[in-house]
């Protein structure tokens, strides 16, 4: 019988809706790996996320900008899974500050930390580095895109890849990057879109759209995205990027309709409010590399089914995002959306 060697892994922003996701996903599947998180509990972090595997998972509180907790934990493991960040676009433009500590500092913190113990890197990063497309362009962006950020977010998040890259080069550290599109699933904090329009249905207020609702995102099930980082963890090739997405363009007026449907609400029982500055357009992956050289494919093909179950999710976990909502919603008020 073959013994499997255990691997030592450390998550940041585990504690987060994707990290959290793939440290349950981990547990699940992939026995090899001993676990532990680091995160910082940002307004955005919450232990209860990781409550059903609390047992089998060390957990660290502290950030990935702190020099001396990132050496410790990094000296003492063998992969690296960067998930920890400032992640919500509409947060960047009323303060940036935050995005460039975590995002920037906190990566050049772990890139340092694995450069001088020689850790296996994989870096988690966002198709918001390529910027938009046209709404009518039938282009999808590949890892040849040139990066052409937005938001505060965006450019912290194409800063911080383009240090992995730097690393690489001048240093020799072994990293890979992945960059995805839009996810969705359970654990995902209410300021996010679909969390947002769901919890606000369950909360007998009504949805909100920016602007007219045109904008196209490119929607992921969380485990199929991590699905898809373990496959880079597994066989991804050193320096290189994957884009990962699973074909599910949308326009959020669909998405909205799917969420009114799916909860029983008149079809028109949402306001249009004021759209975000900068507002991206659309984004799309193509994600023939993942597929053809690390033969990723996902498992979440029917969005109605994703979505419908991640409704689900959020009628029977209000004790989760109860206590989120209100403030969540004060701060979105005091800017008209
Ligand atoms: P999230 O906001 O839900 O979670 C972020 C986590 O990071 C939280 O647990 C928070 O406490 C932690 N954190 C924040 N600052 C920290 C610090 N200084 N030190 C340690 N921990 C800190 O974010 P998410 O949606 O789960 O995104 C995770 C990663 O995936 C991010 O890097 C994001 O850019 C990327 N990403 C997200 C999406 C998406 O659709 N949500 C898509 C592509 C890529
Ligand atoms: O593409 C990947 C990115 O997807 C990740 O890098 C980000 O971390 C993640 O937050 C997400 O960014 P978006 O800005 O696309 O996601 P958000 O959920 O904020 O918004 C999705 C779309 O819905 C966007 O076009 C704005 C719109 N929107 C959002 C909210 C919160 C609304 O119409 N109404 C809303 O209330």
């Amino acid at each position: 019988m073959e013994v499997q060697q255990t691997m030592r892994m450390l998550v940041t922003g585990g504690a987060g809706f994707i990290g959290a996701n793939f440290v349950h996903q981990t547990l699940r599947e992939h026995p090899e790996y001993e676990v532990t998180v680091l995160d910082a509990l940002t307004y955005a972090g919450n232990p209860a996320s990781l409550a059903p595997v609390r047992d089998d998972i060390e957990f660290v509180h502290g950030s990935v900008a702190d020099a001396d907790v990132v050496d410790r934990l990094v000296g003492r493991c063998d992969v690296v899974v960067h998930f920890a960040a400032e992640s919500h676009n509409d947060n960047s433009l009323r303060d940036p500050a935050p995005f460039l500590t975590t995002n920037v500092v906190g990566t050049f913190t772990l890139l340092e930390a694995v450069r001088r113990h020689g850790a296996r890197y994989h870096h988690i990063s966002t198709d918001e580095v390529y910027g938009d497309l046209e709404l009518d362009d039938p282009a999808k962006f590949t890892p040849e895109t040139p990066y052409n950020p937005s938001s505060p977010y965006s450019s912290t998040k194409a800063g911080s890849d383009l240090l992995v890259r730097a690393w690489v080069r001048s240093f020799g550290i072994h990293a890979t990057l992945s960059n995805c599109s839009n996810n969705y699933g359970p654990y995902q904090h209410v300021e996010k879109f679909i969390p947002r329009q769901v919890t606000n249905v369950l909360s007998g207020l009504r949805p909100k759209l920016y602007g007219a609702g045109e904008n196209v995102r490119d929607w992921i099930h969380v485990d199929d995205h991590n699905s898809a980082v373990h496959a880079i963890l597994d066989r991804g090739r050193s320096g290189e990027t994957y884009l990962i997405g699973a074909d599910g363009e949308k326009n959020n007026r669909e998405v909205l309709a799917l969420v009114l449907e799916l909860t029983g609400q008149p079809a028109d029982a949402f306001d249009s409010v004021t759209d975000r500055a900068g507002h991206d357009l659309r984004y799309a992956i193509d994600a023939t590399k993942l597929r053809t050289e690390l033969g990723w494919t996902p498992r979440y093909t029917e969005f109605r089914e994703g979505l419908a179950a991640t409704i689900d999710w959020y009628r029977e976990n209000e004790a989760w995002w109860r206590p989120l909502k209100d403030g969540v919603e004060a701060a979105y008020a005091a800017q008209g959306q």
